[in-house]
């Protein structure tokens, strides 16, 4: 059988080549996959359907002990992930390979969702250089180090659109933006997995954009809690993300945790055959999340056989971890709850992965020692995370020029997060060595150099409530907690602060505050290292706060009372170095809000992008009686989406239009001059945004609709062009029809979504 298995692979690879080579290899791939099916029986394709965590109890050379030894020998098993080590996969391969009855090889998955051991910034993070070809390159270093240790398949991007920052898992997705998440979920396709999905090169793995859908909008931002939501507001502002994706090509979809019109996603047929194959046009692999098919019975829709086969039924193809396909099918197939139809379709759309993927070629395709050696954690890689983490860092406020700051004279570092290496890295880091990265002290005294003093004291815990912090510091990030009082340790750190010339308070959220099942209802900065920020800024030192954070705080009070704040969110394996980088000048903070900050929790959710309503705020600050506001404080953001300084200023003269009006064919340009008025050379993120004066159905005040990073050297001025088209101004009307409707738009051009130049034309 193996030999049959590779003559018809060597057949397809011949059909493969020249022109209409993609259909040719579909038809190739069809009959490999039919004549592979008619040798199965209904438990073999069952197994397919079959993916595991990799157990604990897998060592190098001893595979066949392991737990999953039986289940993959019998072919119980399509997929196993997020086991680390190529030696380790190729043993297990071997096992399917050669040990089942049809030797199928596994598919091997990871979350390798920012970086695998060359870590990069957390998700939304990169989401802040609003840079797709930095996205695009870092997820395609991301797929070169993976699939050089025997992973062909990443469970990312995360699509989820969220406008709830109590929600933990925003870290992971790409912020509040319909428009600028497309734009960096396709970026994150294209780099995982090339140009052309019917086919992946050895270095190349297959996405898989999550979580099919809505997850970011779960109540309360309490995490896997209940979604209900407008199609409206569905189709126009959380659907697109996943579409681009889609788009781009991507391989496979995992089915999210949450419900949606009543029905789990993970058993939802309108959303995973409806939307996702008939009117995007989904041909891939759908996997539920991890045991997302179990889960269906607490959300109180059947038992494990029903919710197994309802899930199968609407389009869930692999089952993670709820052993609901494995366990239940069979029988479900001979009771007549599912049809081996079903059961067919899903386990030919596993093969036909695995075949894109090159593995019926070769199995061990993606363990390559070798190149594991020559490519994980490379200093190229590292230099570009390096680099990237540094376009991240959102500079919030910069009183007085305070940074960047001169090298020579004494600088204080203090904060428990100051000296954690652990914690550089952020949320969802599997295969990070969390050794690896330096802490923010070694970071600083290594790029500031000799001249430079940088004296330590750690000043705080985490927090008071030693519980919460022992939740939010767990996977390996621990931060020890200090038996001193707290007393003791500020007065240590004030004593460091009065001795230095210069404070940087490295503060705020531990890394695991923020991702899976890590709601808050408080996002200020922990009350222990707040206490401490008081105390420091009362020291009268210059202070600058470095905040670590996965996700938008509220930071009124620091906002008010400290001088300068660079929010580093989670930057990876090569944080220190960045924020050295951006701390003492080297290379500029390049990042703007991917979010809005709400100033206290009340306002959530707070977004740019919102309607105006009946009776809109009568001015954003003030309170007026009868009008949508708030008696305590005002509509707008603390920060908004778009906001970031840097070291250099930028101003925009007026904003043109080649005609003010748009044909219904046709185009216009939309023309800003834009100067570097500062004394240092700077890179401004333009960004356009419309508004749809008048629709059918109510429009939102403002949407982004294109951006431009635009390095300009100190003085330089450049003009920067946008084109507009009546494709770029289309929605979701009530009908879910996708129209551009005539009438007249604004066009706002600036460097934030609350500092724009604005001009009108008419969509004809
Ligand atoms: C998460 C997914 C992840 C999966 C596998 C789940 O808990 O929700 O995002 O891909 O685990 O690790």
């Amino acid at each position: 059988m193996k030999r049959i298995l590779t003559l018809l692979v060597a057949a397809a690879a011949l059909a493969g080549c020249g022109r209409n080579a993609g259909a040719d290899r579909d038809a190739a791939m069809d009959r490999f996959v039919d004549e592979l099916m008619a040798r199965m029986t209904v438990d073999e394709k069952i197994g397919q359907l079959n993916l595991l965590a990799a157990p604990g109890d897998i060592v190098t050379g001893e595979a066949q002990n392991s737990d999953v030894a039986g289940p993959i020998s019998r072919g119980e098993v399509g997929g196993l992930f997020n086991l680390k080590g190529v030696d380790k996969i190729r043993d297990i391969q071997r096992l399917a390979v050669e040990k089942s009855r049809l030797g199928i090889p596994l598919i091997f998955g990871m979350d390798v969702i920012h970086g695998y051991e060359t870590t990069f910034p957390i998700p939304l993070a990169l989401t802040a250089t609003w840079d797709t070809a930095a996205m695009r390159e870092a997820a395609r270093i991301a797929a070169r180090e993976a699939s050089a240790s025997g992973i062909c398949w990443t469970f990312s991007p995360m699509a989820d659109i969220s406008r709830d920052p109590r929600w933990g898992r925003v870290a992971e997705g790409v912020g509040e933006d319909p428009y600028l998440g497309a734009e960096m979920v396709r970026a994150m396709v294209y780099g995982y997995q090339g140009a052309d999905p019917s086919h992946y090169a050895t270095d190349e793995i297959m996405a898989c954009v999550k979580h099919f859908a809505l997850y970011g909008a779960s109540e309360a931002g309490r995490d896997y809690n209940t979604v209900d939501m407008s199609r409206q507001r569905m189709y126009n502002d959380y659907f697109p993300t996943y579409r681009a994706a889609v788009d781009a090509g991507v391989g496979s979809v995992m089915a999210s945790f949450n419900e949606i019109d009543g029905v789990p996603a993970t058993a939802n047929r309108w959303l995973l055959t409806d939307v996702l194959r008939d009117q995007w046009g989904f041909d891939g692999l759908v996997v539920s999340d991890y045991s997302g098919i179990m889960e269906m019975t607490a959300h109180g829709i059947g038992d494990l056989p029903e919710v197994s086969a309802r899930a199968l039924r609407a389009g869930n193809d692999m089952d993670m971890m709820s052993f609901g396909y494995i366990g239940t099918l069979r029988a479900s197939l001979d009771a007549g709850l599912v049809t081996e139809a079903e059961i067919d379709r899903a386990c030919r759309l596993v093969l036909e992965a695995k075949y894109k993927l090159g593995l019926f070629d070769d199995p061990y395709r993606y363990c390559d020692a070798e190149r594991t050696a020559r490519e994980v954690f490379a200093p190229e890689h590292r230099a570009r995370a390096r680099q990237i983490a540094a376009e991240s860092f959102v500079l919030l406020k910069n009183e007085n020029d305070l940074l960047p700051l001169r090298r020579g004279g004494v600088i204080a570092v203090v904060g428990p997060l100051a000296a954690s290496r652990e914690n550089m890295p952020g949320t969802w880091s599997v295969a990070t060595d969390l050794r690896a990265p330096s802490t923010l002290v070694e970071g600083l005294r290594a790029v500031a150099g000799g001249a430079t003093k940088v004296v330590y004291a750690r000043g705080s815990n985490v927090c008071h409530d030693g519980a919460l912090e022992r939740a939010a510091t767990t996977f390996g990030r621990d931060i020890p907690r200090d038996g001193r009082s707290d007393r003791a340790m500020i007065d240590e750190a004030v004593r460091v602060a009065r001795s230095a010339d210069v404070v940087v308070a490295a503060l705020g959220e531990p890394s695991e505050m923020s991702g899976e099942s890590s709601s808050r209802t408080d996002l200020g900065i922990p009350d222990a290292q707040r206490e401490l920020l008081e105390a420091l800024v009362a020291t009268g030192k210059p202070v600058v706060l470095v905040l670590f954070a996965g996700r938008p705080m509220t930071l009124s009070w620091e906002a008010a009372h400290v001088p300068a704040i660079l929010n580093v969110w989670f930057g990876g394996t090569e944080a220190a170095e960045a924020i050295a980088d951006v701390l003492l000048g080297d290379a500029s903070p390049g990042g703007r809000l991917p979010s809005s900050f709400p100033r206290n929790v009340g306002q959530i959710p707070v977004y740019y992008n919102h309607k105006n309503t009946g009776r809109p705020a009568a001015d954003a600050d003030w309170f007026a009686k009868f009008r949508s506001n708030y008696l305590d404080v005002p509509n707008s953001p603390l920060y908004p989406f778009g906001y970031g300084l840097t070291y250099t200023t930028f101003e925009y003269g007026e904003v043109s239009l080649s005609s003010d009006r748009l044909a219904r064919d046709g185009a216009i340009t939309a023309t800003v001059r834009v100067t570097n008025t500062g004394a240092r050379d700077g890179v401004e993120v333009v960004q356009l945004y419309t508004r749809d004066r008048v629709g059918s159905v109510t429009r939102p005040v403002q949407e982004l609709k294109g951006f431009r990073r635009v390095p300009l050297r100190a003085g330089e001025s450049a003009d920067v062009s946008f084109t507009i088209t009546p494709d770029m101004l289309r929605f979701y009307n009530a009908e879910l029809a996708y129209v551009a409707e005539p009438g007249e738009f604004d066009v706002m051009i600036g460097g934030s979504s609350d500092w724009t130049r604005s001009v009108g034309f008419t969509l004809e």
